[in-house]
């Protein structure tokens, strides 16, 4: 059966951009496949936090993918610091990637331009995403387009250690949805949105009241002509909308144009079927934050199931690579 794997960190709230880029995604694949989500605390560490914040946040958003459908019965639903085989299995990848090519990674060039303070944990992030990845014996990794490099690179480094090391972890692939990959900033529509970005009124939250998702959508930027069609290029916020509502309509950006004339009644219609598609998810989330201890005792479960598989292939990396065993 197809193991599926990813990811995400809880650093702020979560915006529509992964849940149209990659959360959709996991919530089908969990039963197509053996699926292992993960909320990366360790990743979260790379930049400047607060403890509190990060502990809240890791416990709220483990509800929210609760809320938008990831089932802790039809797939292993744990917490990355639970599970201490990343933070060893990081240093052996950390041993198999090149400097060179945790240099070239963009995500590192965009969070480390311009900040004070850069630690060495953001510099090594995609080493510790690799031993994510590669610990669960991964085939596929439901992601936004921004993590395909990083994929790349772990793609890169299990050929690698298998071929100094012999035959120890499986080759991923990444998964991409055609809709959503890319979600952008509604007032910055050259720039991804982002729950760390300082923009609230380009960045739609799922926990955000339908007045505010129709009222950011309504304010989205646009261009000077009323022409409704798909072009990146030339139409970088008129795209951005018939993708989002493409991708909440299950439909391509080009389908969803069909029928839409003008920018008001783009914009009508995006906003009407992104509220209608986080209704649910926003009242399931409520019903669960309200239940804290039901969460704590989903997620001490997933850690026992994540670590049984990360063990044994930790185990088969530092046998092959040479560590010594007394047993
Ligand atoms: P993060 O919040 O950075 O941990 O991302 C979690 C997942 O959401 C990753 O698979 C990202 O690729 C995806 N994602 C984040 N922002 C966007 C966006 N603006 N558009 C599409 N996917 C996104
Ligand atoms: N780096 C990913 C992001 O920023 C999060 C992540 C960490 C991840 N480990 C992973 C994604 C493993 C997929 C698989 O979104």
């Amino acid at each position: 059966m197809t193991r599926v794997f990813s990811g995400i960190k809880p650093s702020g709230a979560v915006q529509l951009g992964n849940y149209l880029g990659a959360l959709q995604n996991w919530v089908s694949m969990q039963d197509e496949s053996e699926a292992v989500y993960c909320v990366v605390d360790l990743h979260a560490l790379t930049v400047p936090h607060d403890p509190d914040e990060l502990r809240s946040s890791t416990l709220s958003l483990t509800q929210m993918l609760m809320a938008v459908g990831l089932d802790p019965d039809r797939c292993i639903l744990f917490v990355q610091s639970h599970v201490q085989e990343h933070a060893e299995c990081a240093w052996l990848m950390e041993c198999t990637a090149a400097f060179g090519e945790l240099r070239r990674m963009t995500q590192f060039k965009d969070k480390s331009t311009g900040n004070e303070f850069v630690s060495a944990g953001l510099f090594t992030y995609p080493a510790l995403q690799a031993a994510d990845i590669l610990l669960y014996d991964t085939n596929q990794v439901p992601v936004g387009e921004d993590q395909r490099q990083h994929i790349e690179l772990t793609r890169d480094i299990a050929i690698r250690f298998n071929s100094r090391f012999g035959d120890t972890f499986t080759v991923p692939e990444a998964i991409i949805p055609s809709s959503g990959a890319r979600v952008m900033d509604l007032q910055h529509p050259e720039k991804k949105m982002s729950k760390s970005e300082d923009s609230p009124q380009g960045t739609i939250l799922i926990l955000d009241p339908p007045d505010a998702i129709e009222k950011k959508i309504k304010r989205a930027v646009t261009d000077s002509d009323d022409e409704v069609f798909f072009d990146i290029d030339t139409k970088p916020g008129v795209s951005n909308l018939l993708s989002i509502l493409g991708a909440a309509t299950g439909k391509t950006p080009q389908e969803a144009s069909d029928g839409i004339e003008r920018y008001g009644d783009l914009k009508n219609a995006t906003a009407e079927a992104v509220v209608e598609l986080l209704k649910p998810i926003q009242e399931k989330y409520h019903d669960l934050a309200d239940d804290p201890g039901e969460t704590n005792r989903l997620i001490a479960k997933g850690a026992e199931k994540a670590r049984e598989i990360a063990s044994a292939t930790l185990s088969r990396a530092r046998n092959n690579i040479g560590l010594f065993s007394h047993n």
